[in-house]
């Protein structure tokens, strides 16, 4: 990742290229404070350049001041239409440019706001945007690409915008961007890499000496509390399930939460095995996981004023002679009976047990986050998770927490209708009700396992957790959703 840096006055050895953007009609300078540079000399050069500010337009001129080699002018189009998507679009294109002309040390403006964010979150959203734009897996590159490797980038403060004001901001955005690589980097990881024995060990040494106690829990302890949903999709796999306990508490805390992150490290269906086209896929399988690790971490930093733990099922969903079958029957954690229909629908089932087992932790707010269904993806697309909630105050706090963040929720029914599709002739429940109402009915699952009294948010990432090809100004694979809905649920709830 670059450096971000605060651009306060012209620098003694010139950078590489100062990037300006604009908006139709607009001028590049507009709001900007870019102490110490003739602005004349520059706005006449961007004259003479002919800047529209139309979306896609790209010119370039050597720069007319010392302090820069060279200027680029980005068109944004219409401003009102200027969105977080726009913006993260262009920023990706910014530090690729820069990258394929071995720009390292690079001025940026952003002096638009994006038009779909409240405006008081905009300037660190847009901020974190440009932390996050070189974001690339290359653990697995023998040769990582040197080409797209910028190492400063110098922020131009807005107008007015105080040096510490800014200092504060940047802090925020690269603490921010440094979780969301946490969270893509895990989710990136393939199955043989990250498997729940790594992951589990992985854990313990991130929370080693830090505030937050991690515990694994191997099949024994699995066993003990009878978290057979876990032992039973683990039972398939020469991994061994685990679950960790991560648990933060402050001395007087305000409120209790506890994070569930669907962690199948890789889901090829079980002995309902999945087709082959899509399977690779299933290495995201755990990005819920990884966003509640995220927020574990910045817990761990910021020591909020509450309780809060994250509880990870870790998983393989694989075939084999010790796998679950079709037709098997398991007692669950809290005992309720269920019959396996399919193999495949084995989140609920890990989610399940960690959710009953939460009960002990006394949450006041339960969320949890998951890979869950194909059919979430098919309904919502790319845009939004799909949330079930069983409180309308927590709905509504997450629609706008997601509107703020751009980790954006849309609710979906929750509703005792749906249970009807998974009544079973020989369990309590089967974990499967058929194609037709899929996605609420992996939801009327889960709510079985809701303790009492709490207030619950499911959210359904099947859709937004990972992308196949780059696009949108997100790069291919894992995309880090979730982690700053939950650090912003997080912060509301510390203060609120
Ligand atoms: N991990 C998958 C869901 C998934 C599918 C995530 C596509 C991302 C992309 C989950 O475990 C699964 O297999 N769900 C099944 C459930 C069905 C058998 C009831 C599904 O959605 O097809
Ligand atoms: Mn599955
Ligand atoms: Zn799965």
């Amino acid at each position: 990742m670059a450096d971000l840096l605060q651009f306060r006055k012209l620098p003694d050895e010139a950078l590489d290229c100062l990037y300006l953007a604009t908006a139709e009609g607009g001028s590049p300078l507009e709001g900007l404070a870019l102490a110490g540079a003739d602005r004349k000399v520059i706005r006449k050069a961007l004259e003479d350049l002919g800047v529209q500010g139309v979306e896609g337009e790209v010119l370039v001129t050597s720069s007319p001041i010392k302090g820069f080699k060279r200027i680029a002018c980005f068109g944004l189009g219409k401003a009102e239409e200027f969105t977080l998507r726009s913006l993260r679009k262009l920023l990706r294109r910014v530090l690729e440019q820069a990258g394929r002309n071995r720009e390292y040390q690079i001025a940026v403006a952003l002096p638009i706001p994006p038009r779909d964010v409240a405006p008081e979150d905009a300037r660190v959203l847009a901020l974190t945007e440009l932390a996050l734009a070189d974001y690339r897996f290359d653990r697995f590159r023998s040769r990582p690409d040197e080409a797209t490797k910028v190492d400063g980038v110098h922020v131009i403060p807005l107008e007015g915008e105080k040096e510490d004001e800014l200092t504060t901001l940047l802090d925020r955005a690269r603490r921010v961007d440094t979780l969301v690589r946490l969270a893509r980097d895990l989710g990136n990881r393939p199955g043989n890499d990250l498997s729940p024995s790594t992951f589990a060990k992985e854990l313990t040494e991130m929370f080693f000496k830090s505030p937050v106690r991690a515990t694994v829990m191997g099949v024994k302890e699995l066993e003990k509390e009878g978290l057979r949903g876990i032992v039973a999709v683990g039972s398939g796999s020469a991994e061994e399930p685990r679950m960790v306990r991560l648990e933060y508490r402050a001395k007087k805390p305000r409120s209790s939460v506890v994070l569930v992150g669907k962690g199948v490290t890789f889901d090829a269906g079980g002995i309902s095995l999945k087709q082959a086209q899509a399977m690779a896929e299933m290495k995201y399988d755990m990005a819920g996981a990884a966003a509640v690790v995220a927020a574990m971490r910045m817990v761990a930093e910021e020591q909020p004023p509450l309780k809060v733990a994250g509880l990870i099922p870790l998983v393989e969903n694989m075939p084999s002679g010790s796998a679950l079958k079709p037709g098997d029957i398991i007692t669950m954690g809290n005992g309720v009976t269920v019959e396996i229909d399919n193999t495949d629908a084995e989140g609920r089932l890990i989610l399940a047990d960690a959710m009953s087992y939460a009960a002990r932790l006394n949450p006041d707010i339960l969320v949890d986050l998951a890979t869950l269904t194909g059919a979430c993806r098919v309904a919502l697309g790319q845009e939004f998770a799909g949330m079930f909630v069983n409180d309308d105050g927590l709905a509504a706090q997450l629609e706008r927490l997601g509107r703020r963040t751009g980790d954006r929720v849309w609710r979906m029914p929750l509703l005792p209708e749906y249970r009807d599709l998974l009544r079973s002739d020989w369990a309590d429940m089967k974990n499967n009700g058929g194609r037709w109402g899929s996605l609420p009915a992996s939801a009327a699952f889960l709510e079985r396992f809701v303790p009492d009294r709490v207030r619950w948010a499911h959210l359904d990432i099947a859709g937004v957790s990972d992308i196949r090809r780059a696009g949108n100004g997100l790069p291919a694979g894992a995309t880090g959703f979730g982690v700053r809905l939950l650090l912003a649920l997080l912060d509301e709830v510390t203060s609120t």
